[in-house]
């Protein structure tokens, strides 16, 4: 609050002493010019009129050649404390008297006038020449020459400069007394406003109001307008918490009434799922028992069929444990305990590698630190994500899987990273669905429960899981264990 106070009264004070300032610098350095100028003038035509009498008194001097009256004349001068020398020149320019004011003994010039009829001056820096021709009836007889020193010039300069000064100080005094009497009425009304709009944004509290000045001027109509801004907010701000609270009592509500749903969803699933297994796993047992107790007594036909139904049995099983298996990743309780990712990829690449020893794949697997979760659920993720990848090699003759770690907006994120067959991630924004996949069960085997098992799990976990492909180029599947802010929930993207 000090701070403002002082910057704006400071502000207005320096305003008005360097406005009164300027004005009067500028109207004293007119005036002083113009006062230069006719000073000048008047100096001019003094030494014009004192060389005038000076002429027509020499007059007579010259005709008789008498330079000791010439001087005479001269020494007159004596009377103009500022007249520093004087000379009378005959009409060729010869020296004939000359009058020096400390009665020294030097030799004075007549410098070149323009017109020898006429009357010249110069003005040198500290003193002013005036020359001018003595004619008696129509004939030069000589010049008059005079030397005035420019002291009164200088007096008057520094009285000037004297008085500009004192002046100056008395407009700034002034200016700082006008000012401090405007304080109060325009500066407290404008700092008090802005400590309202301060405390405003601070603190969010809309309920205070800027105190009006009383006056009827701008700052009062700025006053009232900001007040007035304020209700208005203020009767937003109330109705957005309103709607804020009413939207988040909605989505509470619909997030129990989903989570209900969703409960009651998977519980059926699993009983179903359950309840499928007996009757499936009776069927399976029939057709084995067909097969083979009567193989020899029915015909090709009658066994080509059994076999078909042995096969779908035991697919329709794989897909009940699948769903069993999804079900209860997402059910029972979650261990939290330090889990090493590194070591749980080191365990299934060497699974891999020992099912199928033919298979040349280049396992790169990065150490990484310990993370929190359930060891169990955790392998799951891993598990999936390599076998997908061993999976979608396995065309690759030089076939490379990575297992590593990133960080993103400070938090870690793992990948799974293949040169396998890749696949189309503009078409495919389902493939963490359960069933949903790309690639035909012919080309390769499975039934599309994986990638779900993994979101489930992440999810669990408060993270995410989101994947980067091109056909032919691989795929890399990342997930994290605590949410990066700016990335999308669950998504297929292309490699940029
Ligand atoms: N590394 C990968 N490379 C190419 N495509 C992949 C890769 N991982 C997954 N996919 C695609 O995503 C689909 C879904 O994968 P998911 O793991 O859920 O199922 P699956 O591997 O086909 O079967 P399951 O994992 O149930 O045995 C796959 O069918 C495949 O099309
Ligand atoms: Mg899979």
């Amino acid at each position: 609050m000090t701070v403002t106070t002082k910057s704006i009264s400071r502000k207005i004070t320096w305003m008005n002493m360097l406005v009164s300032g300027t004005a009067l610098l500028l109207a004293g350095a007119a005036f002083f010019a113009y006062d230069q100028l006719t000073f000048r003038q008047g100096l001019v035509h003094a030494l014009s009129a004192q060389a005038q009498i000076v002429g027509s008194n020499s007059v007579s001097a010259l005709l008789f050649n008498d330079p000791q009256t010439a001087a005479n004349t001269l020494s007159a001068l004596k009377s103009s404390p500022n007249i520093e020398s004087a000379a009378i020149f005959t009409y060729d320019r010869r020296s004939f008297a000359t009058y020096l004011r400390d009665g020294g003994i030097e030799a004075l010039n007549l410098p070149p006038l323009p017109d020898p009829q006429k009357e010249s001056y110069w003005f040198r820096s500290t003193h002013l020449i005036l020359a001018r021709p003595i004619i008696f009836q129509g004939q030069l007889l000589g010049f008059v020459y005079i030397r005035s020193d420019l002291r009164e010039i200088d007096k008057r300069l520094r009285r000037y400069a004297a008085i500009a000064f004192g002046v100056l100080l008395l407009s700034l005094v002034a200016a700082s007394i006008v000012s401090s009497l405007f304080r109060r009425s325009v500066v407290t009304p404008i700092v008090s406003l802005a400590e309202v709009a301060r405390s405003v944004s601070q603190d969010k509290n809309y309920a205070v109001r800027a105190v009006p000045s009383g006056e009827h001027d701008e700052v009062a109509l700025l006053v009232e307008a900001f007040n007035e801004m304020l209700t208005q907010i203020q009767h937003r701000d109330d109705e957005l918490q309103r709607g804020h609270a009413e939207l988040e009592r909605r989505v509470a509500e619909r997030t129990r009434e989903l989570l209900v749903a969703n409960r009651e969803l998977e519980a059926f699933s699993y009983s179903v799922s359950h309840d499928l297994r007996g009757p499936v796993d009776a069927l399976n047992g029939f057709a084995y028992v067909l097969s083979k107790e009567y193989s020899r007594q029915l015909d090709d036909k009658a066994n080509e069929l059994i076999s078909r139904i042995r096969g779908s049995g035991r697919r329709m099983m794989q897909l009940i444990d699948d769903l069993l298996n999804l079900s209860r990743v997402t059910s029972g309780a979650m261990l939290r305990e330090p889990v090493d990712l590194t070591a749980i990829a080191r365990a299934i690449c060497d699974e891999l590698k020992t099912s199928s020893p033919e298979r040349k794949v280049d396992f790169v697997i990065e150490e990484t630190s310990k993370v929190e979760g359930d060891p169990r659920l955790l392998y799951v993720v891993i598990d999936n994500l390599l076998r997908n990848s061993w999976k979608y090699t396995s065309n690759q003759p030089a076939a490379r899987i990575e297992f590593g770690v990133q960080t993103r907006d400070g938090l870690p994120v793992y990948f799974v990273r293949d040169n396998g067959v890749g696949f189309d991630s503009r078409s495919s924004n389902r493939l963490f669905q359960p069933f949903q996949r790309q690639h035909s069960s012919e080309e390769f085997p499975g039934n599309g429960i994986g990638l779900a098992t993994v979101q489930r799990i992440v999810r669990r976990h408060g993270g995410d899981v989101w994947a980067e492909s091109e056909i032919g180029k691989g795929a890399t599947f990342y997930f994290s264990l605590s949410k990066p802010k700016g990335i999308p929930s669950t998504s297929v993207t292309s490699p940029s």
